[in-house]
């Protein structure tokens, strides 16, 4: 009530922050620091660190009502200290310790000042083109969904208002990951059962969960762009679901409404967007520009732009800003959380959980710590911050990355040599540096080659139409191999490559993605044998890009083929197999298992029981393991086609 439209509208915008982490004047720009004291900015992303978090909110407790400001930023994967991506922590189908990773993320992150992180990312993504799938669980629904609600509950901790938790942000509502050809921030055409069974449920577990804010998207849905979209933000989150926390755009995503040819202008845009349930604009100005005039021009009720406010209000009244704008500077806390052994811990754990075994012939892994000479070879071997993949907030004076190199030398034994040669760059068209690879090879009794993407090559806006293993990589990998010497690959990426020649050939792959700042210590962990990996995959590997979208819960059709050979008027390729090079739910261990003795508790049930599925589990190899029991089922007749 003590409110000016002006000041209520102020709530709903949001900006980047373009000041300086390290050094430099509180803003570069004097006109936001100006609407910050005139109570015109309700939020900010991309602060850096306590002092500045600190120094800003002073600028807005200068205003006439003192409202606090709220700081976001994308803690994706870690803040201080970076954990697998996320893609790679859902290889680990392991809840609570992923749990935990974004309990430690939300931790750090409430130490250094910030209130809200962009994250969980749920969207399901059934195409490895698209470069964000490195940064959700993968492509499926259950497991997606049981991770959504894990990591919103790591984030929130025991609950917003606590020091040490942020408050989770799901996003991006909906269904981002299904961009028509894995194209980043292109158009989405879905059909109601495909988008309530398949891409909505992580967004519900994410609620349920608790989550305070939701992210809307830059995509259209079915020709409405999801931030213009009432169905989505109002019918289905705020009035279905009963969502009580904002939703935030995403960066410009009001004002994008123009280019998508659904907005006529930026008062337009403001418009559309706030009638659809978008409440806070992130960076577009739309909001600011022109939501008052809009009120005044009798086209908004001023009562959306309340319940906007309410929204928005309510969460900064949750988190305690109101009673103590600064209860969360507080540099003594920020020190401990920047360099707290037990973080760094959980990430060495989460780094080995989240490595998947794709073939191990001959046994040729765990290596022995005492082999003579070993070879590494690759682009990614001595790289290191790269080891912490997209999504990462890097700290001058960061906590050490352990390279690869780094953390197989540490593991090898006195009399062991360690020899180097980079063979090729990341994406290289030239052999020039194959001679000194395989110089080095021939030296070894084992060769390590680290492969991959760069990094930078996953995440947003970073879709590829061609996902095999980039440069001359592979032909790397084949002259390598032709020397003779046992070959182990590594493969980091944020999202399944594609590499026959190396699957069919290599007798020993591990699968890496990008594993944070403890990389080298987790990889050595498992070459070593020190842990037994378990990871499965979260996504299907194609075999090649044709096969795109691909994923295990597919339909059977009326006519599926009856073997992979079968192309008879079957739904099936002729010049392919239908299945994928590695299934969904993939992957190797050190030891092998049985399972025996199912039993399953009834055969029929109705609609409230429920069916126990029991059987054992021996591990009847020579190496302790973990192993993750999946469960497929299928409903063999219904109303509706069912995967
Ligand atoms: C755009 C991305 O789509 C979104 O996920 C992110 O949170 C915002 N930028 C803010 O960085």
């Amino acid at each position: 009530k003590l409110m000016t439209l002006n000041e209520k509208v102020g709530q709903l915008n949001q900006y980047n922050g373009d000041w300086d982490a390290a050094k430099g004047p509180i803003t570069k720009d004097d006109e936001k620091q100006q609407q910050i004291r005139d109570g015109l900015v309700g939020s900010l992303l991309n602060i850096r660190g306590l002092q500045h978090t600190t120094q800003l909110q002073k600028e807005a407790m200068k205003s006439r009502l003192k409202i606090p400001l709220l700081f976001g930023q994308d803690v994706i994967h870690g803040y201080f200290i970076t954990f697998p991506i996320p893609l790679a922590e859902a290889a680990s189908w392991d809840i609570p310790a992923i749990e935990l990773a974004a309990r430690v993320a939300g931790t750090e992150a409430a130490a250094g000042g910030i209130h809200w992180t962009f994250a969980p990312m749920v969207d399901i993504a059934r195409d490895p083109r698209w470069g964000r799938i490195m940064e959700g669980a993968g492509e499926d629904t259950y497991l997606g969904s049981l991770i959504a609600a894990a990591r919103v509950r790591g984030f929130q901790g025991k609950g917003i208002g606590n020091t040490d938790a942020v408050m989770a942000c799901a996003k991006h509502f909906a269904a981002y990951g299904a961009a028509v050809a894995g194209r980043d921030y292109n158009s989405v055409s879905m059909g109601l059962p495909e988008f309530w069974n398949v891409y909505l449920p992580p967004f519900k577990a994410a609620a349920d969960a608790g989550a305070a804010t939701f992210m809307n998207s830059f995509n259209d849905l079915n020709g409405i762009p999801a931030t213009g979209n009432a169905y989505l933000q109002r019918e289905i989150l705020k009035r279905k679901w009963n969502f009580k926390g904002f939703v935030v755009s995403d960066w410009g995503s009001v004002g994008e409404m123009i280019n998508h040819g659904y907005a006529k202008d930026n008062y337009d845009a403001a418009l559309k967007a706030i009638t659809a349930g978008s409440d806070m604009d992130m960076e577009s100005r739309s909001y600011k520009n022109h939501l008052a005039q809009l009120v005044k021009d009798k086209k908004v009720p001023l009562a959306l732009v309340n319940d906007a406010v309410k929204r928005i209000l309510k969460k900064k009244f949750e988190m305690g800003l109101f009673d103590d704008p600064y209860k969360f500077s507080n540099a003594a806390r920020e020190k401990a959380a920047m360099k707290n052994p037990a973080h760094m811990q959980a990430a060495r754990d989460m780094a080995k959980k989240s490595i998947v075994l794709l073939k191990n012939e001959n046994k040729i892994l765990p290596l022995s710590k005492n082999i003579k000479t070993v070879a590494m070879i690759g682009p990614v071997v001595k790289l290191v911050r790269e080891n912490l993949g997209f999504w990462s907030t890097e700290w001058p004076d960061s906590n050490s990355i352990v390279s690869q190199w780094e953390g197989i030398k540490n593991r090898l034994g006195p009399d062991s040599k360690l020899v180097y040669a980079q063979g090729c760059g990341f994406t290289d068209t030239s052999r020039a540096g194959f001679a000194e690879a395989i110089a080095a090879a021939e030296q070894a009794d084992v060769v390590i080659m680290s492969m991959g993407e760069h990094r930078a090559m996953s995440g947003e806006a970073k879709s590829r139409s061609n996902i095999h293993l980039p440069g001359v990589q592979e032909d790397l990998i084949k002259a390598i191999h032709a020397t003779g010497k046992p070959v182990v690959v590594l493969i980091n990426a944020g999202r399944p490559l594609i590499f026959n020649w190396t699957a069919d050939h290599v007798p020993a792959i591990v699968y890496t993605w990008w594993l944070g700042h403890q990389a080298g210590n987790a990889i050595a962990d498992v070459l070593f044998g020190d842990y037994n990996p378990s990871g499965k995959l979260p996504a299907t590997f194609p075999r090649t890009e044709g096969q795109i979208p691909i994923y295990y819960n597919y339909f059977n059709t009326g006519r599926p083929a009856q073997n992979e050979n079968d192309v008879n008027y079957v739904s099936a390729y002729i010049d392919l197999q239908n299945s994928p090079k590695y299934a969904f739910g993939y992957g190797l261990s050190y030891t092998s298992f049985e399972y025996s003795n199912l039993k399953i508790s009834r055969t029929a049930i109705t609609k409230k029981e429920s069916i126990k599925v029991s059987f054992t589990l021996k591990n009847t190899g020579s190496m302790a393991g973990e192993e993750v029991a999946q469960l497929y089922i299928r409903d063999k007749v219904g109303s509706i086609v069912r995967p």
